[in-house]
């Protein structure tokens, strides 16, 4: 039987395009996501192409509906081989006092909280099976203070989470690993570039490449993560960023560069 993969977020944008990855390898897949409409959709249109999909509601926010969820997916589907966890919520640009409460613990809650409560559930039962893979939404900004406080942190702690979990779990043929996306175009930041918190311009000149990065830029780093060809890798957080980081660095040199760009 083929490997049931579960993507959580898998309705929209990364995790969405990673679904299409992992369905032309063949997994059979759970979309998992607090938007039914959205999960349904997905659904529908993989089955189209073929794929054996099934839709779940989940808010990853809520400790005991995670479990739920994998009891449910477990007894009704079969042994989850893979998790990609891309359930996330984003924030706009703002310093700390200005920061709402109530919307950064939302962001923590979701964010980090949720990665938590995903990753320890789906450790635990693949640990009965001694395998599985996971692969976590990190971010640029898990290397870096970006003026997104909430948001910043809680990406920081979704790659120290990763570390540690792969640690715990590596001895038991489980790797945990995340990808750290730069600015992609999926429909939540299609949606700040509408209402411009974003500027498409900037983000191309922000990375090495000059580059707009799509899902499936991300998506195809994921499924190399889930498979075997990374056997040995686990506990990393994989930069996707178009070289964002090495020309954030290099472009903060205070001199004049002799020769660059010609
Ligand atoms: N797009 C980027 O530029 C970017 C960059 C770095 C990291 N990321 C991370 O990648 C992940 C996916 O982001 P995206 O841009 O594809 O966003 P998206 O909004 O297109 O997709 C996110 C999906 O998660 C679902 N979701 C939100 N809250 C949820 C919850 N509580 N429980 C279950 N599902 C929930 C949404 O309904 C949506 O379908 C996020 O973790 C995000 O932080 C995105």
């Amino acid at each position: 039987m083929s490997r049931i993969s579960v993507i959580t977020g898998g309705a929209s944008g990364i995790g969405r395009a990673t679904a299409d990855v992992l369905a032309e390898q063949g997994d059979r897949l759970v979309i998992a996501d607090i938007n039914a409409d959205a999960a349904t959709k997905a659904v529908e249109e993989l089955k189209a192409l073929g794929t054996e999909a099934h839709a779940m509601v989940l808010d990853v926010a809520d400790d005991r509906a995670v479990e739920d969820f994998f009891d449910t997916v477990e007894s009704q589907i079969g042994p989850v081989g893979a998790v990609v966890h891309s359930a996330g919520i984003l924030q706009n640009a703002m310093t700390t006092e200005r920061m709402d409460r109530a919307e950064a613990d939302r962001i923590m809650d979701v964010n980090y909280r949720g990665t938590w409560s995903v990753n320890v559930a789906a450790c635990r039962r693949m640990k009965a099976r001694q395998s599985g893979a996971i692969v976590n939404l990190a971010s640029i900004n898990s290397f870096a203070a970006l003026p997104i406080p909430s948001y910043n942190i809680s990406k920081i702690a979704v790659k120290g989470l990763t570390e540690i979990l792969a640690v715990e779990y590596g001895v038991h043929g489980i790797r945990v690993n995340a990808v750290g996306p730069t600015y992609t175009i999926t429909p939540a930041i299609q949606a700040r570039i509408d209402s411009g918190h974003r500027d498409p311009e900037a983000i191309k000149d922000a990375g090495a490449l000059k580059m707009l990065v799509r899902p499936r830029h991300i998506a195809e780093p994921i499924a190399f993560l889930l498979s075997d060809a990374a056997a040995a890798i686990t506990g990393v957080t994989l930069p996707v960023d178009a070289g964002w980081a090495a020309n954030t660095t290099y472009s903060s040199y205070v001199a004049p560069i002799e020769g660059f760009g010609q």
